[in-house]
């Protein structure tokens, strides 16, 4: 089964042709990350108009790189499907109005797909021995979500930022050290080069819930900032390298216990913030301490892409989750929650 699967979320406009889940025949990306940077965050307009201009080309390079032509689509493309939500409002309106009118040309049937559950399975794309259950922990710009995965649509979930998401909070603390967007792959790079015990940032473990909160780590960088002269690059390091070392043991902490907690014996990471170098060697080592199973996405399957999309939507078609969009209208849900089917 072949799924030609359409990404525009946020600010990466993203194709991919997959087969039966996990072969991955082409994942194209194209970034915003120049036309934001100046802004130091998203501009959903510039980010809605970029999705316009980029969506066929990326469409066509992804259907080329898989070998497919718009003359031999509909014998080579089983489905198409698209993220629906959440994101922003105009970048998904892009891709759900892309993947409907391809849908009605060739009469192909339309899987509408949660973002979010792209992130919780970008792991077993190529891991196929990551199956459910497993505990889902969700670190991206916008979310930070611990989910029990039973099955592929069937989630219970635990706990999730009540104010900045984990990848967010990387952003601001960048944006207050006068370090470039997106902030985490830089204050990432720049730990390396520092202390991590050089500034004590308390970690917010939030006890008694399974929720996050990191506005109050961004703050205490704020002020600890004033206090010094972050036009030193050692202080900066130091900085950086204090503040991923505690966002880094709340999240791995947190994701333990739960974990534990509920029995499960695998964590699988999804999001932005899972390339953090950090978090990954801390998930391996205190993984390996509790005898628990992580599995890491490559880079590129933990930012925003389509083959995590095609993942999904694989899933969802082996149950007949599906629609014809002559039938049964598909519309973009931008503030979409994690839901059962
Ligand atoms: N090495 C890294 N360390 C920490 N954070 C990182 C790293 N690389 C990327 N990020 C962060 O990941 C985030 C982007 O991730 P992603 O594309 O998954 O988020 P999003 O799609 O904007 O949000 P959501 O998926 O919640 O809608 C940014 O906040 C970025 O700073
Ligand atoms: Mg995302």
């Amino acid at each position: 089964m072949r799924i030609l699967a359409i990404e525009t979320s946020c600010d990466d406009t993203s194709s991919s042709v997959v087969e039966n889940g996990n072969k991955v025949l082409s994942n194209i990306i194209s970034s915003q990350i120049s036309v934001h940077a100046k802004y130091n965050g998203v501009v959903p307009e510039l980010a809605s108009r970029e999705h316009i201009k980029n969506v066929n080309i990326v469409v066509e390079q992804a259907l080329k790189q898989a070998n497919i032509s718009f003359e031999n689509f509909d014998k080579e493309i089983d489905y198409i499907t698209c993220t629906y939500g959440p994101g922003l409002a105009g970048s998904l309106l892009v891709g759900v109005m892309t993947a409907k009118t391809l849908s009605c040309i060739y009469k192909k049937p339309l899987i509408p797909i949660n973002h979010i559950e792209g992130h919780i399975f970008s792991a077993a794309i190529e891991n196929k021995e990551l199956k459910p259950p497993f505990l889902a922990v969700v670190i991206s710009g916008g979310h930070t979500e611990l989910v029990i995965i039973k099955d592929y649509g069937k989630y219970k979930f635990l706990g999730g930022t009540r104010d900045d998401a984990c990848g967010e909070a990387f952003d601001k603390a960048a944006k207050i050290l006068g370090l470039p967007y997106p902030g985490g792959p830089i204050i990432d790079k720049l730990a390396e080069q520092g202390n991590n015990d050089a500034v004590h940032f308390t970690r917010p473990m939030m006890k008694g819930t399974w929720d996050f909160s990191f506005s109050g780590i961004k703050t205490a960088v704020l002020n600890y900032s004033k206090k010094v002269d972050i036009k030193k690059q050692n202080v900066i390091n130091d900085i950086c390298a204090s503040f991923r070392q505690a966002v880094a043991e709340t999240v791995v902490t947190k994701s333990v216990e739960a974990a534990k907690k509920y029995g499960l014996k695998s964590i699988a990471l999804g999001g932005g913030v899972s390339c953090n170098s950090l978090i990954r060697n801390m998930f391996k080592k205190e993984c390996k301490k509790n005898k628990i199973n992580i599995f890491l996405p490559s880079p590129v399957f933990c930012t925003d892409n389509a083959a995590m999309i095609a993942h999904v939507a694989y899933h969802k078609a082996l149950k007949k989750k599906y629609v014809y969009p002559n039938k049964q209208v598909v519309s973009i849900k931008p503030s979409l929650e994690l839901e059962n089917w």
